[in-house]
C-alpha cells in the first residue's frame, strides 16, 4: 500500500533557533520535522544557546550544529551562503523580538540573521514562529518588524494564546511542535483552491430514539477531515460540518459540531450558496425515529418489544445539487458491492457532476482508503492509500474540473 511520506520527504530545512523559553519545544519540533521526511540543518544564536545545548539539537538532527558566522568547517568560510544555497525553507522557531526586529531591518550580526539576509528568496521562503511575553508582541515595534516582514514575504506562524512561562497569558506563545509541522506541511503543498469556499460534511448522524439511545452508523469521519485538511492546504477556506466524531479539528478549519441529519440539513442549506464547492462525506441516516420518547424508554412487565415509526430524513447532498446558486457538488458512495453501477446510479439521482465511490464496511473507521471518481466522462480509480495522501488527490481532481467548469 502507498503510504503517505509524512509530508516533507525529500525537502531539506534550515531550522534556525533564537533566544528564548521556547527553545524546549525546538527538540521536538526537529524530530517531527525528521519524522515527516525532511533533513534538517539546525543553526542557532549565541542566546538561543543559553536554553537548549547544541549537542540535543545536534543529536536529534544527525548533523553538527552551526552556531557561528566564522565557522571554519566550510572550505570557503561561507556558512551563510553554503547553508541556504541547498535549503528549501529557512524555519525560524522560535523567533524572538530582538531577532525579528534584526530581520526587519536587514541586519546581519550573526549567523542566523546572516543567512536570512543571504538566502535567495525565491527559491529559499523564510518561516518564523514568534515567540515572546504577550507585551513584547503587542508592543508597536514589534508590531511593525511583523508586519514588515509580511510584507518581504515571510511566512509568519501564530504565535498562540495561553499560559506564558512568565506566569502572564497572552498572545505570544510559540505554536506546539505538531501545529508548526502542519503549518510547514501545508505551506509546502500545491494552492490549487486557493481563495476557493468549500463546505464539507463528515461524520455519521445520531438519531435520537429517547433521551439514552439513538441511530447511527460506524462512520468515523476520518475520510470528511483529511479532505478537510487537504483542502485547507490548498489554499482554501473550509467549513466543516461534522457529525459526533472523536477527531481533532484540523488547522485553520471552521468547525460546525452537529448531531442529527436535520441538524446537519440546518447547518448546510444556508451556507451553501456562500460557497463554491460542496463536498459530503457524511454518512448521514437515512431515516430517523418519528417521534422520540421524551424519557427513557422502559422494559415493560409484559415483556413487550417497543416499536418504532420512522421517518425519512431529508436528503442533504440533492437539496443542495438543486439550490438555483449551487457550489460544484461532490457526493460520497459508501457501498458494500457494485461500486461503479451504484456510484453512477447516484451521479444521476443526486444531480451532481462528481460522485466519489468507495466500499463502506473496508474504510469505516480504518487509516487508508482507495476510492473511485465517476462523473460524465467515465471513472478514474485512486488505489489503496492511507486518507490524507487520498485527500490530497481528490482535491486536486476538484480544483481541476472547478478550473475547467469556470474557465
Ligand atoms: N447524503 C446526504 N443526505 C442524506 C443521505 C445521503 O447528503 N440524507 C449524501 C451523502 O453524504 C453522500 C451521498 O449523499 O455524499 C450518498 O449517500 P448514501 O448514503 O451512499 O446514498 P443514499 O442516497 O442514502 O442511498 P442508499 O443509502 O440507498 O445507497
Amino acid at each position: 500500500m502507498y503510504t503517505s511520506d509524512g509530508g516533507l520527504a525529500g525537502l531539506h530545512i534550515v531550522l534556525g533557533l533564537s533566544g528564548g523559553v521556547a527553545c524546549f519545544k525546538s527538540a521536538e519540533l526537529l524530530r517531527v520535522l525528521t519524522k515527516a521526511g525532511a533533513t534538517v540543518q539546525v543553526v542557532m544564536t549565541a542566546a538561543a544557546e543559553q536554553f537548549i545545548t547544541a549537542v540535543t539539537m545536534q543529536a536529534l538532527s544527525g548533523r553538527p550544529v552551526y552556531t557561528s558566522q566564522w565557522d571554519a568547517r566550510e572550505p570557503n568560510n561561507m556558512a551563510h551562503i553554503n547553508l541556504t544555497r541547498e535549503a528549501d525553507a529557512v524555519l525560524i522557531a522560535p523567533a524572538s523580538a530582538d531577532l525579528m526586529a534584526k530581520l526587519a531591518h536587514g541586519q546581519a550580526d550573526d549567523l542566523l540573521s546572516l543567512l536570512c539576509l543571504a538566502r535567495p528568496v525565491h527559491t529559499c521562503p523564510l518561516l518564523i514562529a514568534p515567540a515572546m511575553n504577550r507585551e513584547m508582541w503587542a508592543h508597536p515595534a514589534t508590531q511593525r518588524n511583523a508586519a514588515q516582514l509580511r510584507a518581504d514575504g515571510t511566512v509568519i506562524l501564530g504565535p498562540d494564546n495561553g499560559d506564558q512561562a512568565c506566569g502572564e497569558t497572552g498572545d505570544g506563545r510559540m505554536l506546539e511542535a505538531l501545529d508548526l509541522l502542519a503549518e510547514v506541511v501545508s505551506f509546502f503543498q500545491p494552492k490549487s483552491l486557493l481563495g476557493k469556499t468549500v463546505l464539507i460534511t463528515a461524520g455519521p448522524t445520531y438519531e435520537a430514539i429517547d433521551p439514552v439511545r439513538g441511530i447511527t452508523n460506524l462512520s468515523s469521519g476520518k475520510m470528511g477531515f483529511a479532505i478537510a485538511r487537504a483542502a485547507a492546504e490548498a489554499g482554501a477556506q473550509v467549513t466543516l460540518v461534522a457529525g459526533p466524531v472523536a477527531l481533532d479539528t484540523p488547522r485553520g478549519v471552521r468547525r460546525i459540531d452537529v448531531r442529527s441529519a436535520q441538524q446537519m440539513f440546518d447547518a448546510v442549506l444556508p451556507a451553501a450558496p456562500r460557497h463554491d464547492v460542496f463536498i459530503a462525506t457524511a454518512a448521514v441516516a437515512d431515516w430517523r425515529p418519528a417521534a422520540p420518547a421524551t424519557h427513557k424508554i422502559k422494559k415493560n412487565a409484559d415483556k413487550s418489544v417497543p416499536s418504532f415509526q420512522m421517518t425519512e430524513n431529508p436528503d442533504i447532498l440533492a437539496s443542495v445539487a438543486a439550490l438555483p446558486d449551487r457550489p460544484y457538488c461532490v457526493g460520497f458512495a459508501a457501498e458494500s458491492q457494485d461500486l461503479l453501477k451504484h456510484a453512477r446510479e447516484k451521479l444521476q439521482r443526486k444531480n451532481v457532476p462528481l460522485v466519489v465511490g468507495n466500499i463502506g464496511p473496508a474504510t469505516f473507521g480504518a487509516d487508508d482508503n482507495a476510492l473511485t471518481l465517476v462523473d460524465a466522462q467515465g471513472h478514474t480509480e485512486l488505489p489503496r492509500a492511507d486518507k490524507l495522501s487520498l485527500a490530497r488527490h481528490l482535491v486536486a481532481e476538484i480544483a481541476r474540473r472547478l478550473a475547467a467548469n469556470t474557465a
